[in-house]
């Protein structure tokens, strides 16, 4: 690579390919006229190499184990602000003044009410039906109640579709755990904050007050701080995909929850916990970590592991500071999933095979003890993650939607399968 440009040659011909360097991280090279120039595509299924646009929302260093928002340190944010705090800076840049956090708060506040017309929705579920099965299909059908808010080419649609967004997926995810547990529905407190409001859809119920618990409301809007992007993501490249055709915003953001119940991403909270309680003590561990380490074995460590942290994930670090203040403020001395945990980890951490793939706890390997310890049960983890990345969607979404140069995103492919071939009567088969 010399310059500004990179050379490319290919059966005897030389491409010339621009050279794109960002503020900080890796630069890139554009390769959007190599089809044109050379006939050929390039291949990446995982994207591993592959940058899929833009962005000026999140910065993660994968070696460093750094994750900034806009440019600060998700320490310091989960450490000085709150979630409405972080939702504001992703969406529009720059930490509010108190003016400015007063009023988003303010905004959020009144819509988190939802189309009443939305509970008989939810009724045709299922009772045992998944909470992300009900979240998936309860904001898709969003697009059926905020007409008024789907024009993606009107900037004041886009921010009330965004702020309607941010504000109801609470409502609509305590909705969801209300409903598979047969309890009414609890309507949102405008005199709570944002998470407080939250805790009490979930746990108040109609036959006694509700207190809620401020340590345990601060530790899960820490929490929700942690989720709230991540760059670029399978659910988010989702969402803009999806964005990309032009689709309405609660249209993308329900594929992007989609995408998200998958255990790889967003379902390994569920499925981290599920694994902690399978593997049950510590005298299992050598045995998982055994089934994670053999090849034949699909067995692997969920909440380990990351395409692109191969240091500890920063999150993760918070997290694990949040599960002992959750666990002590709940009196709950020895939680015998916390010491599988932290065992685990010590051993994995020390171990040749895990230390040589760079493999470390990702956000997910802690969080489920904590939400469990809550009261959430293990089938509500993915929707308060997807609760919490909504608005890391929403921004990247505006980005894309408002970016001069996007159109819609369509890969080619390497073609494997049969040539040309004649069709062939039935008879003669
Ligand atoms: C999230 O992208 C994001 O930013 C996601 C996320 C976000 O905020 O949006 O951070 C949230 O999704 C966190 C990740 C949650 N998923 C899990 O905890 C599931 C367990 N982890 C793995 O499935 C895996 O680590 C992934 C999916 C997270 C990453 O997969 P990659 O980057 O495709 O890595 P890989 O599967 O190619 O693994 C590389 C090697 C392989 O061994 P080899 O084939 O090279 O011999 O490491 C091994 C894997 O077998 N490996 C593991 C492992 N993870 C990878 N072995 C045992 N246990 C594991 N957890």
């Amino acid at each position: 690579m010399s310059g500004t440009t990179s050379q490319l040659s290919v059966d005897g011909k030389t491409v010339d390919m621009a050279i794109k360097t960002g503020s900080i991280g890796p630069s890139v090279i554009d390769i959007a006229k190599l089809y044109a120039q050379t006939g050929m595509f390039t291949y990446d299924p995982g994207f591993t190499s592959t940058a899929s646009c833009e962005s000026e929302i999140t910065y993660i260093d994968g070696d460093e184990g750094v994750l900034l928002h806009r440019g600060y340190p998700i320490e310091q944010l989960a450490e000085h602000g709150d979630f409405l705090e972080t939702c504001y800076l992703l969406l529009y840049g720059e930490l509010p003044t108190a003016a400015q956090k007063a009023d988003f708060d303010y905004r959020v506040t009144r819509h988190t009410m939802v189309h009443e017309q939305m509970a008989r929705f939810f009724q045709g579920f299922r009772r045992d039906a998944h909470p992300m099965a009900v979240l998936v299909g309860s904001i898709g059908a969003m697009s059926a109640f905020y007409h008024d808010s789907t024009d993606i080419s009107d900037p004041q649609q886009r921010m009330i579709a965004s702020m309607r967004l941010i504000a109801k997926m609470p409502t609509l995810a305590a909705m969801a755990y209300k409903y598979t547990i047969g309890q009414p529905f609890v309507y949102p407190l405008n005199s709570l904050d944002y998470t407080s409001n939250f805790l009490r859809m979930c746990f108040a119920v109609p036959a006694e007050e509700y207190k809620v618990n401020p340590v345990l409301s601060r530790a899960l809007d820490r929490i929700f701080i942690l989720h709230a992007d991540h760059e670029q993501n399978a659910s988010t490249s989702t969402v803009r995909l999806a964005g990309s055709s032009g689709a309405n915003p609660f249209a993308c953001i329900a594929a992007g929850t989609a995408c998200l119940w998958g255990p790889a991403h967003g379902g390994a909270n569920e499925a981290a916990l599920r694994m902690l309680m399978e593997i049950g003590s510590v005298e299992n561990i050598p045995k998982y970590i055994a089934k994670a380490k053999d090849k034949n074995d699909p067995f692997r460590l969920m909440g380990f592991g990351h395409r692109v942290y191969k240091n500890y994930d920063p999150r993760a670090k918070i997290m694990q500071k949040t599960t002992h203040e959750v666990l002590n403020e709940l009196g709950i001395k020895d939680d015998p999933l916390l010491d599988v945990a932290i065992e685990l980890e010590r051993i994995a951490l020390s171990d040749e095979y895990f230390i040589e793939k760079k493999l470390y706890p990702n956000i997910d390997f802690y969080s489920g003890i904590t939400l469990k310890a809550m009261g959430f049960p293990t089938t509500m983890f993915t929707a308060l993650f997807a609760l919490a990345r909504t608005v890391g969607w929403i921004a990247q979404w505006k980005e894309m939607i408002e970016d001069p140069s996007q159109r819609i995103g369509r890969p080619r492919q390497l073609y494997t399968g049969p040539t040309l071939r004649e069709y062939t009567p039935i008879g003669r088969r």
